[in-house]
């Protein structure tokens, strides 16, 4: 993350950087954890897919609802990066004893970590962690509030297949109303040029969209054919606590990308979807195996993605990420004693001699390529 954007995000506490939500970044940060995502990729097509940059450093998934997506996309992203992992699953941990969040945070902190990814019910969660960890805090997903990284994996995918998203038009058609997804979306998507129609019935929208950049339509089949991109939202029936639709069937009858509407899209326009996908609702499961339906890419791309913000958090990201070594070359960090003092991170700003994490010099004699 950049000067600019760190010191914001560390706001809520002195020491490392926080990605609490995407208004922590601004355009020219969007757009370097994007640069930095391809390095990623390029990483990831490797024959051995894994470099030395996070060596000695732990991240743990806190996640407090169910995942499989960012869960498995964090854990293998610290791994590639050759991060320690450790996992907590509410289901088998004392949370189920009555142990309060603070109280799990200060005893996986005690075990020395560096990272803290996490995944509440309650929106406002990982920002309040933040405050009490010396460890930077990752926000996988809060209530109705914030996805930020999902936010990014889906901005590099529209801009891997279009080149940029200046100037194109986004519909995010559904359950706006209950969706972080849809609120980290806005922002990364208006941040970087793009247009955004909201496509929804009234009783799925948030009382007031004053604040975003957006235009609203309730009729997807006159939004269609204009569209680069169509991105689904679920229908979260766990988050609806009222019947905001008279029934799914008639949700679907107006709003699910079905084969016939998807025929109206233009040629080179992508369908996406965060997942997971109630197929039969909200998009066709005919359309959600077109060649434009690009989740499984978006899933890929969000390893790469949690690399990138990994890699800027606990790194030394402010250095080119060329030259990476491959795994099985000489490590390039010197022994665990002789390591410098992570615990405050180095202000971006200063251009003091780089840490040993991928630093180009350290590696460059070692680059196979
Ligand atoms: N898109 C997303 O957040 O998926 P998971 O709930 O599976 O992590």
């Amino acid at each position: 993350m950049s000067a600019a954007s760190r010191a914001r995000a560390s706001d809520v506490a002195d020491g490392p950087g926080h990605l609490l939500a995407m208004s922590d970044l601004g355009r020219a940060e969007i757009e370097e954890l994007l640069s930095l995502t391809d390095t990623m990729v390029e990483v990831n097509s490797r024959p051995i897919p894994k470099v030395p940059a996070l060596r000695g450093r732990t991240m743990v998934s806190l996640f407090y609802e169910d995942s499989t997506r960012t869960r498995l996309s964090f854990e293998t992203a610290a791994r590639r990066l050759s991060a320690d992992t450790m996992s907590f699953s509410v289901s088998a941990s004392s949370v189920n004893k009555g142990e309060s969040v603070r109280d799990t945070v200060e005893t996986i902190e005690a075990m020395g970590i560096d990272a803290i990814v996490v995944r509440h019910k309650s929106s406002g969660v990982p920002e309040q962690i933040a405050r009490w960890s010396t460890a930077a805090v990752i926000n996988a997903g809060d209530g109705w509030h914030q996805h930020p990284t999902q936010a990014l994996l889906d901005s590099y995918t529209i801009r891997s297949h279009l080149g940029s998203l200046e100037g194109r038009h986004i519909a995010i058609v559904g359950d706006i109303k209950h969706s972080r997804v849809a609120r980290s979306n806005i922002e990364a998507f208006t941040t970087l040029g793009a247009e955004v129609t909201l496509v929804a019935p009234p009783t799925l929208l948030p009382p007031s969209l004053e604040p975003w950049p957006v235009k609203v339509s309730h009729d997807l089949d006159a939004v269609l054919p204009s569209l680069d991109v169509c991105y689904l939202l679920r229908m979260q029936q766990e988050r609806m606590t009222e019947a905001l639709v008279p029934t799914l069937r008639e949700y679907s009858s107006q709003f699910e990308l079905t084969e016939k509407r998807a025929d109206r899209m233009a040629p080179g326009a992508l369908i996406m979807h965060p997942g997971p996908m109630n197929r039969g609702v909200e998009i066709a499961g005919a359309v959600a195996d077109r060649a434009n339906a690009v989740m499984t890419e978006q899933v890929a791309n969000g390893v790469a993605v949690r690399m990138a913000v990994l890699f800027m958090l606990l790194g030394s990201g402010r250095y080119p990420m060329r030259g990476f070594p491959t795994e099985d070359a000489e490590p390039a960090d010197e022994p665990a004693a002789q390591r410098p003092d992570r615990s405050v991170r180095p202000d971006p700003e200063d251009n003091a001699a780089p840490e040993n994490n991928a630093a180009p010099e350290h590696n460059e004699a070692k680059d196979p390529r």
